[in-house]
Parts: structure tokens; sequence; C-alpha cells
């Protein structure tokens, strides 16, 4: 039996996946979801949406994609890691995503039948489409730079191609060095942190979606304070805390997680990081 199980719950409820059941909707997160909604609506073109690790960006991209799945007219592509060897590389990936093939091997090509993709399903399709990157830290100069050719395809009223980038704030130099392409962004979101009192609400929201029992506390206040200090509001931090909190809870076999535990567990974490990372 799986320690939740134990617990009376029917799903993992901390799980570091990013499944949008699990999804709490934070004000940071739900402002982010909002004005990303509206740019792609409003087809303007480029998103970014910055965060360090373990904020939320894969499981807000996550989450966008589910909101628009009724929505034939708005097709979304991903691509999950940009790690590609060239700029050849990465226009050949998306030709292969918008199914269509460039007449030769060359970049140039590559360009022009992703344009007169965007083309037909835009203008003819009348369909919006989305290119959402994520790990978005991981694109190189070259591709920034084919993505704003991208971008600069347009009609008189809209972007034909509308683009999301989720990535960790080190991208910021990088496109600092490509002239005006900051300017071009439509929409710059910024994640932050939960503070205490959502990280409470985020405790508590992805036990009720596991299945917890109504009226059934298992963190005491106290707890959620040291976690939150502990975390300092970092989504992936609070998920594992707690699960490592859980398998204790239920390991022991006590019945509420109170702040000596996770005292205990902060403890078993940072010596564990001094023996082997530092
Ligand atoms: N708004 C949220 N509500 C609940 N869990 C979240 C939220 N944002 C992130 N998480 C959890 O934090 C972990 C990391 O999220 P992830 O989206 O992978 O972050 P990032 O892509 O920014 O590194 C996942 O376990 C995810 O479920
Ligand atoms: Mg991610």
């Amino acid at each position: 039996m799986s320690y939740y199980q134990a617990l009376g719950l029917t799903k993992e409820p901390f799980s570091t996946s990013p499944d949008p059941a699990f999804f709490f909707r934070s004000s940071s997160h739900v402002q982010a979801l909002t004005r990303l909604e509206i740019a792609i609506r409003l087809k303007r073109g480029l998103s970014l949406i910055l965060g360090e690790v373990g904020t939320g960006k894969t499981t807000l991209a996550r989450t966008l994609l589910g909101n628009f799945a009724q929505e034939d007219h708005v097709v979304f592509h991903i691509v999950l890691d940009p790690s590609y060897e060239s700029e050849y590389q990465f226009l050949l990936g998306l030709t292969r995503m918008f199914g269509v093939k460039p007449a030769f091997k060359s970049t140039l090509d590559c360009r022009e039948a992703i344009e007169h993709y965007l083309f037909q399903a835009g203008v003819t399709e009348g369909k919006t489409t989305v290119l959402v990157i994520d790990e978005g830290q991981k694109m190189t100069l070259e591709m920034l730079e084919n993505l704003r050719v991208l971008l600069n395809y347009e009609t008189n009223e809209y972007k034909l191609l509308q683009v999301v980038i989720f990535s960790q704030m080190e991208l910021l130099p990088r496109i600092k060095r490509i002239k005006n392409f900051i300017d071009r962004v439509a929409l710059k979101y910024i994640i932050n942190p939960l503070d205490e009192q959502e990280t409470s609400e985020l405790i508590r929201f992805r036990l009720i979606q596991a299945g917890l029992p109504d009226g059934r506390q298992v963190f005491a206040p106290e707890a959620v304070r040291a976690i939150y200090h502990f975390t300092q509001g970092y989504p992936r931090k609070i998920s594992m805390v707690c699960h490592n909190a859980l398998e204790a809870l239920v390991m022991h076999e006590r019945q509420v997680i109170d702040e000596a535990l996770i005292q205990e567990l902060i403890r078993d974490e940072s010596r564990w990081v001094q023996e082997h990372l530092a």
C-alpha cells in the first residue's frame, strides 16, 4: 500500500510532475495565465514568462494548453526542450511540427515553408498558431534571431505566429543582446514565489485534490509556517518537503505533521547537502 493510501488519499498529493489537476491558482500564476490567454486571443505575438527553477512554469504551460482544449481554431505546438544543434535543426524541427516540407535543405527554405504555412493556417483557415517553448533559457542567440524573423510575419491586423516562451531568468541577458527584441515582447511576466498564506493554501489544495477527507488536518499551522520559511514559497520545494513529511508521518504512525517533524526534515536535508554537495 502506498503511503498516501495509508492516509486515506486516492492520489499522490505531492508528486513533482506538472499535473494541471494539482495546479493551485496563486495570484501570480492566475495573472500570468490570464494575461497569456489575452495575448493569444488578441494575437499579439511574443509572450515571455520568466521564473526561477520550480516556480511552476511547466505546470503553467500545461494549464494554458488545457484552457484552450475546447477551441479548435487555436492550435498549439510545444517545444519542451529547445536544445537544437543549429538554427537549421531548430527551423527544420518547426517545419516538422507544422507538418510542412521545405523545398530544399536550407534555413531560407525552412523559413519560407513556415511562412507559407502560417499564412495558410492564419488567413485562409482562420486558425491561431501558438508555439510554446519551455526551458527557453536553452535557446541560442541564433534561435532567438530566427524567432524574431518568424514574428515579423503578420497581416495588417495581427501576428501570424504566437510565441510563448517559458524560461529561467538567465535568458534575459541574451535577449538584451538582440536589437529591438525586448521591445517586441508583447507580454513580459515574472512568476513570483508564493507568500505564506498561499503556501498554506497550496498545501491544502493539493491534499484535497488527492482526496483528503473533509475536515481532516494533516499539517499543523506551525508546520506550514516552517515549510514556508524553508522553501520561501517555491512550489517545487514545497512539494518536496510535503512529500517527505507525509512519508515520515506514515512511517512513524503519527496523526499530524507538526513543526518538530518539519525541522527534523530540514536538518536532515541540510546535513545531506553538507555531506554530498558542499
Ligand atoms: N501553482 C502551482 N500549484 C501547485 N503546484 C505547483 C504550482 N506551480 C508549481 N507547482 C509544483 O511545483 C513543481 C515544479 O513545477 P514546474 O512547473 O515543473 O516548475 P518549473 O517549470 O518552473 O521549474 C511541480 O511539482 C508542480 O506540481
Ligand atoms: Mg519547467
